[in-house]
């Protein structure tokens, strides 16, 4: 891809490096993401997923790099990037439905919102409502589910209309079947609203169903710098694939098949498996927006 496509791209991350003290956690990563995508990216725990989210998201600097958004590189966290975790992403003092307002009355003066209170208020009613979860919207975070919350916490994300929605293993700690209902729903409101979404989660089978591309980081490669304790390896993307295209969805039907497991089964060799080490040079980097830089 021209350098100058790259750039304009709605994210672009380009030789990012992440060191703790000496430990390299992120090891030249290049990304680059465009409008609508639904992006998965896997990996095993500890490889650096949710520190390369923190990087997009602005809540902590790489150690060398660059971080695009539109071109333009990111400062702290904003309206733009919005963000979903596993837990706590809603405020406990506050209820669903001051939850789902509270961005924008931050980004407020008193008076603006005094004036846009009640069209706002309508406005996140909708928002629940379509989260079916209208019933429940006085309620405060520890009245609710755990695929409440969740629930709740998409749609606080969603709100403030941000550019990209970053989700950190956001359905980890919900039981099968309300994962499953938390994954079509974020299905829907993906195609509805034409989002843009960076899918983190350490289950391949989540990654491969939600994805429109996945993305794997993993330490476990080879590369010139050789074998021994003494070469601190932080991880790469080793794999980026196209899955389908932006605006098709995916039916729950292909978590069956062959094509499906067999998937799986290769991402979980290529960045699972600590005995299987493939070279840098032999990455399977194939979607249109893939690149690296040497
Ligand atoms: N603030 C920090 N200071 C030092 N080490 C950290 C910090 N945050 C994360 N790490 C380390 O960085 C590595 C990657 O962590 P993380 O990004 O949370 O992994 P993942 O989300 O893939 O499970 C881990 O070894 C973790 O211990
Ligand atoms: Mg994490």
């Amino acid at each position: 891809m021209p350098d100058k496509l790259k750039k304009i791209n709605l994210l672009h991350i380009q030789d990012v490096f992440k060191k703790y003290g000496d430990k390299v956690i992120l090891d030249d990563i290049d990304l680059s993401m465009g409008p609508g995508e639904l992006c998965a990216v896997v990996g095993p725990s500890g490889c650096g997923k949710s520190t390369l989210l923190r990087l997009i998201l602005g809540q902590e600097r790489s150690t060398s790099g660059q971080v695009l958004m539109n071109g333009t590189p990111i400062g702290p966290p904003d309206v733009d990037r919005g963000i979903v975790y596993q837990k706590y992403s809603l405020f406990p003092n506050l209820s669903a439905l001051d939850n789902v307002l509270l961005g924008k009355k931050l980004g407020m003066w008193f008076w603006q919102w005094r004036e846009e209170k009640e069209r706002l208020t309508e406005q996140a009613m909708e928002f629940l409502y379509r989260a079916g979860m209208s019933a429940h919207f006085t309620k405060y975070p520890y009245q609710l589910s755990g695929g409440q919350q969740q629930r709740v916490a998409v749609i606080q994300a969603l709100f403030a209309q941000p550019k990209i929605l970053l989700m950190d293993e956001p359905f980890s700690a919900l039981d099968p079947g309300t994962r499953e209902d938390m994954q079509l729903f974020t299905l829907e409101l993906w195609e509805e609203y034409n989002l843009t979404i960076f899918f983190v989660t350490h289950d391949l089978e989540e990654a491969v169903y939600l994805g429109t591309r996945i993305v794997a980081l993993s330490q476990y490669y080879t590369d010139a710098r050789g074998e021994g304790k003494e070469v601190s390896r932080g991880a790469k993307v080793v794999l980026d694939k196209h899955l389908r295209d932006v605006g098709s969805s995916a039916s729950p039907d292909i978590k069956s098949t062959k094509e499906f497991a067999e998937l799986i089964r290769e991402i979980r060799r290529d960045a699972f498996d600590p005995a299987y080490r493939q070279h840098t040079e032999k990455f399977s980097l194939t979607h249109r927006h893939s690149f690296k830089t040497v």
